[in-house]
């Protein structure tokens, strides 16, 4: 199963993808998952990248494609993916096609995870992670121990630095005028379908099962 998880941000498609990932057993790849790790073991990718995601602004094309290209080749890739945040506009969506055409598989499906802005301003207003395991919290709807150990694994939860107002409002921004135009991509080529992303996370993540399993 190949698929692609597109929303704005704080919509769920992280959470979704994880939960995703264990049901259908294909890796979950997420590009601001890579340069966030990336930024923390402060490798040259890191150390390029930190800047844009500090922002909210895209990383160039140049550094993203290539890194999803090597991603894609690896062999735990061979029975599918669930590619999250990534494309995230019409370059990165034409050269996706390009990879996929020169690994000779097709893309299942583009999940469209969607919400009003109201929502996923709450979400990542509330949002906490943690540092080691990548755990995600929320600190009405799900929040994290009083001593701030992950529940999994004690790592540290902490507040991505990107979530604060003044940058999501700039991600905000990037999205409607770099990603949007993604999903009228795959709206024309047949293969969108359309979740509500303002239900649970357990509803919403039944009814992608279904829609990837034909049912809807
Ligand atoms: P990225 O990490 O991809 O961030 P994003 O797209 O802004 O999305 P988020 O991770 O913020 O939200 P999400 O949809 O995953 O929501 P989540 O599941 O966490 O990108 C970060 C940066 O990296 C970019 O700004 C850019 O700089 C760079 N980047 C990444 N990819 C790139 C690319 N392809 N090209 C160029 N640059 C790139 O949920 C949010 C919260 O809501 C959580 O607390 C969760 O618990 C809660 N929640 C989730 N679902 C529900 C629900 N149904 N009900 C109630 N609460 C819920
Ligand atoms: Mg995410």
């Amino acid at each position: 199963m190949r698929l692609v998880l597109l929303g704005p941000p704080g919509v769920g498609k992280g959470t979704q993808a994880v939960r995703l990932s264990q049901r259908l057993g294909v890796p979950h790849i997420s590009t601001g998952d890579m340069f966030r790790e990336a930024i923390s073991q402060k490798t040259p990718l890191g150390i390029s990248a930190k800047e844009y995601l500090d922002s909210g602004k895209l990383v160039p094309n140049e550094i993203t494609i290539g890194l999803v290209k090597d991603r894609l080749s690896n062999a735990d890739c061979e029975a599918g993916f669930i590619l999250d945040g990534f494309p995230r506009d019409v370059a990165q969506a034409e050269a996706l096609d390009e990879i996929l055409k020169g690994l000779g598989v097709p893309l299942d499906a583009v999940i469209y995870i969607d919400a009003g802005e109201d929502v996923v301003e709450k979400r990542i207003a509330g949002r906490r992670i943690c540092a080691k395991c990548g755990a995600l919290y929320h600190m009405t709807n799900n929040p994290p121990p009083e001593d701030g150990k992950c529940t999994r694994c004690e790592g540290h939860i902490y507040q991505r630095i990107d979530d604060k107002a003044e940058t999501v409002r700039e991600r905000l921004k990037v999205y409607k005028a770099q990603t949007e135009p993604v999903v009228d991509y795959y709206r024309g080529r047949g293969i969108l379908k359309t979740v509500d992303g303002e239900e649970d996370a357990d509803k919403v993540l039944e009814t992608i099962i279904s829609m990837v399993q034909g049912r809807k």
